[in-house]
């Protein structure tokens, strides 16, 4: 399996660093009663160090699919913004007609984020239909709890990470990358998907090969470019191989 990408300059790596930086230093001066945010028509309340929804996970949000009746897990959860788009698709869903389905469950290592995530489930007057946990990973979903899609944005470059607040861009040695597919197949229902964001800056190339050791397939659906610097993020749906 390939993709094609344009991978960025020393220059632009740089640059995206600093980027990130900036990021840093905006999610430490949150107050500590929070902020709201505005993502997609959207607004969602951070907590200081809670990573913003941002352009990272702009592809990903629009192009997964959840279908009638699918249960969601969310992974690395942040704000809780992806987990609530299933949310509100479920309870669209439920709204029209199709009866109370299998509910969201959200997941982040972040204190702050898990409290973020919580109030905005009650913000988006979604509690029905999603319900969050603090989680390293996978160790807080329950052996044995299944679910048709899986989505997350996980902390995608691998560089050093001083505390939980680097720990939402950076993951180093891809540690979470490797216990997220060294355990995602036991919670995966047959047929089910799993849709990821990564970028040009990211660990593409690790993903596949992890994907691959896995034996899923990866195929790629979206891609959000932004300029000053140039960042390319994508959107990545997988399905087993041997389905
Ligand atoms: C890039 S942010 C994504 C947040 C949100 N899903 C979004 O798309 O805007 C990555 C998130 O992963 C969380 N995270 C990092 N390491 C984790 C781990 N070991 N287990 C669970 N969550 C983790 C961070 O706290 C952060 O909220």
């Amino acid at each position: 399996m390939t993709f094609n990408f344009r991978r960025p300059t020393p220059k632009e790596m740089e640059a995206i660093l600093e980027e990130r930086q900036r990021m840093f230093q905006r999610f430490r001066e949150v107050p500590i009663e929070g902020e709201m945010v505005e993502w997609r028509n959207r607004s969602y309340l951070v907590y200081p160090g809670v990573f913003w929804p941002h352009a990272d996970s702009i592809a990903l949000a629009e192009y997964y699919v959840v279908k009638p009746g699918e249960s969601v897990l969310d992974l690395c959860t942040g704000s809780g913004n992806l987990a609530l788009e299933s949310a509100h698709k479920i309870s669209d869903l439920y709204h029209s007609g199709y009866g109370f389905g299998p509910r969201v469950i959200a997941v982040d290592i972040n204190p702050n984020a898990v409290r973020s995530a919580r109030d905005n489930v009650l913000l988006h007057a979604v509690s029905p239909f999603m319900e969050v946990r603090e989680s390293d990973g996978l160790r807080d979903v329950i052996p044995g709890e299944m679910f048709d899609v899986i989505t997350g944005n996980l902390p995608f470059t691998d560089h050093p990470a001083g505390d939980l607040v680097e720990g939402t861009m950076y993951d180093p040695g891809l540690h979470v990358w490797r216990d997220f597919f060294g355990g995602i197949d036991s919670h995966l229902n047959p047929g089910g998907r799993i849709y990821l964001a990564n970028a040009n800056f990211g660990c593409i190339d690790e993903m596949f090969d992890l994907a691959s050791d896995h034996r899923f397939n990866v195929r790629h659906i979206g891609t959000n470019v932004l300029e000053d610097p140039h960042r390319e993020f994508y959107a990545f749906e997988l399905t087993r191989m041997d389905e």
